[in-house]
């Protein structure tokens, strides 16, 4: 679109996989005044952004799409000439998904890297908005200077964004972090000048920026597994955890969010990335004790959820509507869980999307008890018991 490359070059911007936060980065970056192209390997995904719709819920988002596509500000394409050729920034925003043994499967990662190597201007800087293991992005500066193209710099931005609140959270940043050396880290960090000034900007290299992003989702982890551990004390000893969660978050060192327990936490994000640093520091020869932990008491939540679900059912899991994926979940060691995990996930954040209403049809057990009414006549099962006020109910 020409009008995309109408602006400032410093301020030309493409970014590579236009998914959730490849999305979110670009449309609020146009927003904040960048000129910024979204590009995808996935023509469905890009006619359908053409088409002024959002693929997914996003609470503010079409409005900014369609917003800051009409001002020409906002583009979208399929043609990776036609991002990369005239930006000045590149963020690559594509999936990390977990490979089997938990590591992280960063084939998506490097092809977009290749593309940009290719065809990125000269003194361009390419951003890893990805979440990626620490290290990966000095690798990936020498295998661009390996490509001949030791001109492009290298910038690691992690994102801290939560589905349901990603605009908000993009535009009112706690904190930003941009690792990686100047003048790039400053080129990118400019982009994000006017949101929020007050907040922070932590400027360092790019394996502390990577870390950052792992410490904090695995630390999050944390507090859920530890909660929720201690809400399967409160059902053994008739104590309540609600108490006990709002007495101990009361306390400043420790704070009250995410300190609501639930069936396990889920979603796209914590699973992978506990599992990703876990796996990392295997391959790195150091042996770690807690965040293996974090999953291994996650998975115990799950299963305790589950056989507190057969016990609601009289231990019987047939005739019921949602057996099938019940029992599904069991052979297949819980794996298809993430139905139940949502509610935990709604335990913890307080908060229910539309789309995770559809997905109620199959739960039987939730975590913190924050359906009301309505909520619940979707859900086949009324019954309900929390985990950890199993003497209240
Ligand atoms: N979703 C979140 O809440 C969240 C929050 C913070 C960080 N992250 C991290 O951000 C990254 C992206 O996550 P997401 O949820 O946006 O993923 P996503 O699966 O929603 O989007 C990835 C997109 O990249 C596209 N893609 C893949 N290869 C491509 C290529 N070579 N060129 C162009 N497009 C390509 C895919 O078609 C897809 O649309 C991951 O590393 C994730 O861990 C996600």
């Amino acid at each position: 679109m020409p009008g995309a490359l109408a602006a400032d070059p410093a301020r030309r911007v493409a970014v590579v996989g236009t998914g959730y936060v490849g999305l979110v980065t670009g449309t609020c970056l146009a927003q904040a005044g960048a000129h910024v192209t979204c590009l995808d390997v996935d023509p469905k995904r890009i006619a359908t952004l053409k088409a002024g719709k959002v693929p997914f819920l996003e609470p503010g988002l079409p409005a900014l799409v369609t917003g800051n596509h009409q001002a020409g500000r906002l583009a979208f394409t399929t043609d990776p000439q036609e991002a990369l050729g005239n930006a000045h920034v590149a963020f690559l925003a594509v999936g990390t998904p977990s490979r089997p043994d938990g590591s992280s499967d960063l084939s998506y990662l490097h092809s977009a890297l290749e593309t940009a190597t290719k065809l990125l201007p000269k003194g361009a800087v390419i951003v890893i908005r990805s979440t990626v293991p620490p290290g990966t992005g000095d690798k990936l500066q020498d295998r661009v200077a390996k490509l001949g193209r030791a001109d492009l710099q290298l910038v690691s931005a992690p994102e801290f964004l939560a589905e349901g609140t990603a605009v908000r959270d993009f535009q009112n940043p706690d904190r930003l972090v941009f690792g990686g050396p100047e003048p790039g880290r400053g080129a990118v960090a400019s982009l994000f000048a006017s949101l929020r000034p007050e907040s922070p900007r932590i400027l360092t290299d790019r394996p502390t920026a990577e870390l950052v992003k792992y410490t904090a989702n695995t630390f999050l982890a944390a507090r859920v597994s530890l909660i929720n551990e201690i809400a399967r004390l409160c059902d053994a000893w008739g104590a309540d955890v609600r108490t006990v969660s709002r007495a101990v978050g009361l306390d400043p060192r420790v704070g009250a969010l995410f300190l609501r327990p639930g069936v396990g936490y889920g979603g796209s994000c914590f699973p992978k990335d506990v599992q990703a640093l876990a796996a990392a520091a295997k391959s790195a020869g150091i042996e770690l004790a807690m965040v293996p932990a974090i999953e291994q008491a996650n998975d115990a939540q799950w299963r305790y959820a589950f056989e507190k679900a057969r016990g609601m059912l009289g231990g019987d899991l047939s005739g019921k509507r949602g057996e099938e994926e019940i029992r599904q979940d069991e052979q297949a060691g819980g794996e298809g869980r993430e139905h139940c995990r949502l509610v935990g996930m709604v335990g913890v954040e307080g908060e229910i999307g539309e789309q995770q209403h559809r997905e109620f049809q199959h739960i039987v057990v939730e975590g913190a008890k924050e359906l009301d009414d309505e909520q619940w006549t979707i859900a086949p099962f009324r019954e309900q018991r929390e985990i950890g006020r199993g003497h209240r109910q």
